[in-house]
């Protein structure tokens, strides 16, 4: 039995809880690797929507195991919030959601350094989701860090000694003006309430699973573009959200991997501050932004929006080893009389193909316009009823990407959505 992953191409937002959701049947465990609640995966199904941000997606579909594995952040109020709200809508989720002990906590403190850092940076602001993610990853590395394991045994005292060395940074950052005792109090809720979930050796879990023939689908966060390395750094998150990542954040070994999709979408978003070669700043734009509701799941904020970027895309397919596309939001360019899709960039006056290391600087995509379809893609269950240039557009992503495009979406539900022959 292999793992697969799953993950996004560009810069978030992608799709990838909706296709976690609909994948999750054909598999016995979904994992998520990295990331924390900066992300926000949005289900819909039978008129019910949920945004998802710490707890796997595929906690929807039966009895399946989901698990937090070690490569995660995670802040127990905001999961505790997060998963009272889906006890509250009937979603049990005790006995089959299991935490690594070594994933690393997110504390208040953390969120404050986070503020803190973004103030210091003036206008070269990455825009974070303000979730302490960035802090929290700093101290895993600098070997600081505080661990879900770490509640098992003389918590209060340790979690007082990671707080006052906090305490000293955010003094020397000048951020002295702040009260955190409520969230503090709630935070602590969170630690106890965690208590009630199976912390796990999910290293063990997972290989052993794996043993017994069981199947794994790794659900990826972010995307490619916000990967620490590879990303359009520093404008990144602080995880490695490529596949690789499903190999350090679970603990499996590289040949366990088996599929890995790299979700799309028909153009490209991002949210927050950094490079977007192809972004739209004209009434093209916004049309995306109205029709595909480009807004943050989480923080609401304004995505920009531009059209797809297949340089970008080509080097996202390198870096992941993507065997198998899904392409998402295809609905969204149904009005358009005219697509576009970037083949390869003018970087002050040269023509190149690649996606080079200066990418903050400089760069004008060239761009390959095809006719839009202007036909509605909702309502379509299958591949044979797409019109002749949405089919167009499929095959020339295919050919230009070198990569089977597996699964298409066509609107947000669950059942919207087409999976190819
Ligand atoms: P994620 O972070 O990758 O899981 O993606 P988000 O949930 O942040 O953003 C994707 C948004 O697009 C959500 O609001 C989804 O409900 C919605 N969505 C997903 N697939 C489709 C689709 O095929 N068409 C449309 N119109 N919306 C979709
Ligand atoms: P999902 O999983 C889109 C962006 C932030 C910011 C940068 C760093 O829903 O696709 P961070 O808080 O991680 O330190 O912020 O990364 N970012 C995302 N953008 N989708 C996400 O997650 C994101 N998570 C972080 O906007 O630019
Ligand atoms: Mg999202």
């Amino acid at each position: 039995m292999k793992v697969d992953v799953l993950l996004g191409l560009q810069w978030g937002d992608e799709g990838k809880g909706k296709v976690v959701d609909v994948l999750t049947p054909k598999y016995d465990v979904v994992a998520r690797f990295q990331g924390g609640p900066n992300a926000g995966h949005t289900l819909e199904f039978e008129g019910q929507k949920y945004v998802l941000r710490s707890i796997p997606s595929g906690i929807f579909q039966g009895d399946k195991v989901n698990i937090i594995g070690n490569g995660v952040v995670l802040a127990p109020d905001l999961f505790m919030d997060e998963a009272k709200e889906l006890e509250k809508s009937g979603h049990e989720l005790r006995s089959r959601l299991h935490i690594s002990k070594k994933a690393h906590l997110i504390m208040p403190t953390h969120r404050l350094l986070d503020a803190a850092n973004e103030a210091a940076k003036g206008k070269n602001k990455v825009g974070t989701t303000g979730k302490g993610i960035g802090p929290t990853y700093t101290d895993k590395i600098s070997r600081n860090g505080l661990r879900v394991g770490d509640i098992l045994d003389n918590f209060q005292e340790k979690y007082a000694a990671h707080k006052a060395r906090h305490e000293e940074m955010l003094r020397a950052l000048n951020y002295t003006d702040y009260d955190i005792t409520d969230i503090e109090k709630h935070w602590m809720e969170g630690i106890d309430y965690m208590r009630q979930f199976e912390l796990v050796d999910s290293e063990h879990e997972v290989n052993r699973l794996l043993k017994e023939g069981k199947s794994i689908l790794c659900e990826g966060a972010q995307g490619t573009m916000l990967d620490v390395d590879f990303g359009s750094y520093p404008f990144v998150t602080s995880s490695n959200t490529i596949c690789a990542g499903a190999c350090t954040g679970l603990g499996l070994g590289p040949n366990k991997i088996g599929e890995v999709y790299g979700i799309i979408k028909a153009y490209c978003t991002r949210v927050g501050a950094g490079p977007f070669p192809t972004e739209l700043f004209d009434e093209t734009g916004n049309q995306i932004r109205a029709i595909g509701h480009e807004y943050g799941a989480v923080t609401g904020r304004e995505r920009r929006c531009g059209w797809i970027d297949l340089v970008a895309l080509k080097y996202a397919i390198m870096v992941n080893g993507v065997t198998k596309l899904i392409m998402m939001k295809s609905d969204v360019l149904d009005g358009f009389e005219t697509i576009k899709a970037c083949v390869a960039y003018n970087q002050r006056g040269h023509i190149i193909d690649f996606f080079p290391y200066d990418i903050n600087q400089g760069i004008e995509p060239v761009y390959v316009e095809m006719p839009g379809w202007k036909q509605d893609l909702t309502k379509c269950t299958s591949e044979s009823e797409f019109p002749q240039a949405f089919k167009d557009y499929i095959e020339f992503l295919e050919q230009q990407l070198e990569t089977p495009i597996a699964i298409i979406s066509v609107g947000p539900d669950r059942e919207q959505t087409i999976e190819r022959g």
